[in-house]
């Protein structure tokens, strides 16, 4: 009899991305977490141009020191409409807020498209999940480029639409409206997608007290998220009206790495292509029961504690990757007491 190893292996995940300020935390997630294996990092347009999210990407790399893993740029527009950019909510650069060092770290000479299809193909089936927190221009491109990731993908966890709300109109989210037809491609594959909506993301509150536990981490990287969450708390006041901004694209890469830190539940789902007001809808089918062959599900209820705690304890884990200053201690920081100390583990993160 085969014995089980006594901790699971890491999640293997593709982080499809266009950094935007939340983009970012995710990424540090993904990093800083030792429940991830962080296989490849694409871009896509999105919050900006191509050019300048996958600037950011690398200097976000840098700051947390990521090294071996490749990063590669992607598509530069959507399938079919023109570029639709969100400068209100992440600024001229993508990133606005902190200062960005000037990446050291080389863009793999591949499309992302290829390396989305390269880095699936060369894992067992099953193992690998795609976690897009963009516009689904490069994932659509890489299921029709090469069909058969479709079934050797584990799962497509994508930050995207909502099944009650909107933030780029009154229905539709950033994320799809600026590519329905990559959405459509996206959610009619017959992949298992979890579609992490607004619904779910409008609970991960960067509040006053959270960005001050990571503020107290102390360390280049924490300052860094701080100041992101500076600005985006200013953006999303001015623009939208939040009095703290949600923290969108990090949920996708907890719910990998700790599913119960939010509830889900099946349902159909599919993408409005023709409505004059509904675009880029996604359209959440809630009658009951689903049906045998539903392969999409929506999330639904955030634990805000447990979220917030992966996302500071992946930033604890980070460091001080340039071997500068130790950071301050877990116990200094409040609501972390029992977590691991960043000195402890500095330069421990992948
Ligand atoms: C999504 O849109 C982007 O602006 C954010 O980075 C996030 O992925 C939220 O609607
Ligand atoms: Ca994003």
């Amino acid at each position: 009899m085969e014995t089980q190893p006594l901790t699971p292996a890491p999640s293997k995940i593709i982080l499809d991305c266009d950094p935007g300020h939340d983009d970012a935390v995710a990424l540090l997630l993904a990093h800083g977490n030792p429940d991830i294996e962080l296989l490849a990092v694409t871009t896509v347009v999105g919050n900006q141009s191509l050019e300048k999210v996958t600037r950011n990407a690398l200097s976000v790399a840098t700051i947390a020191g990521i090294t071996g893993v490749p990063f590669a740029a992607g598509c530069d527009r959507p399938l079919v409409r023109t570029i639709e950019t969100a400068p209100s909510i992440h600024g001229e650069t993508g990133m606005d807020g902190p200062d960005q060092p000037e990446s050291t770290i080389e863009l793999d000479p591949r499309h992302a498209v290829d390396l989305i299809i390269e880095t699936v193909m060369a894992h067992e089936p099953g193992t690998v999940t795609l976690v897009p927190t963009a516009g689904l221009t490069n994932i659509a491109m890489a299921a029709r480029k090469e069909p058969r990731i479709v079934e050797r993908v584990k799962e497509v966890v994508l930050m995207g639409g909502g099944y009650h709300v909107g933030n780029w109109s009154a229905v539709a989210e950033f994320n799809i409206i600026i590519d329905p037809e990559a959405a459509h491609i996206v959610f009619n594959e017959k992949w298992p997608v979890v579609m992490v909506g607004l619904d779910l993301t409008h609970q991960a509150l960067a509040t006053p007290e959270i960005v001050d536990r990571i503020a107290a981490i102390g360390t280049k990287p924490a300052t860094f998220v701080m100041e992101l969450m500076e600005f985006f708390t200013k953006t999303y006041k001015d623009a939208q009206g939040f009095d703290y901004p949600p923290v969108h694209d990090p949920c996708a890469v907890a719910y990998v790495i700790d599913p119960t830190v939010m509830t889900t539940r099946k349902v159909p789902v599919d993408i409005e292509l023709q409505g004059r007001l509904t675009l880029g809808m996604t359209v959440a089918d809630f009658r009951t029961p689903a049906p045998d062959e539903c392969h999409t599900s929506v999330a639904v209820d955030l634990d805000h504690e447990k979220f917030w705690d992966l996302v500071t304890d992946a930033i604890v884990r980070i460091g001080e990757p340039d071997g500068g200053a130790p950071a301050a201690t877990a116990a200094a920081v409040p609501a972390m007491a029992g977590a691991v100390t960043a000195g402890a583990v500095a330069g421990e993160a992948k």
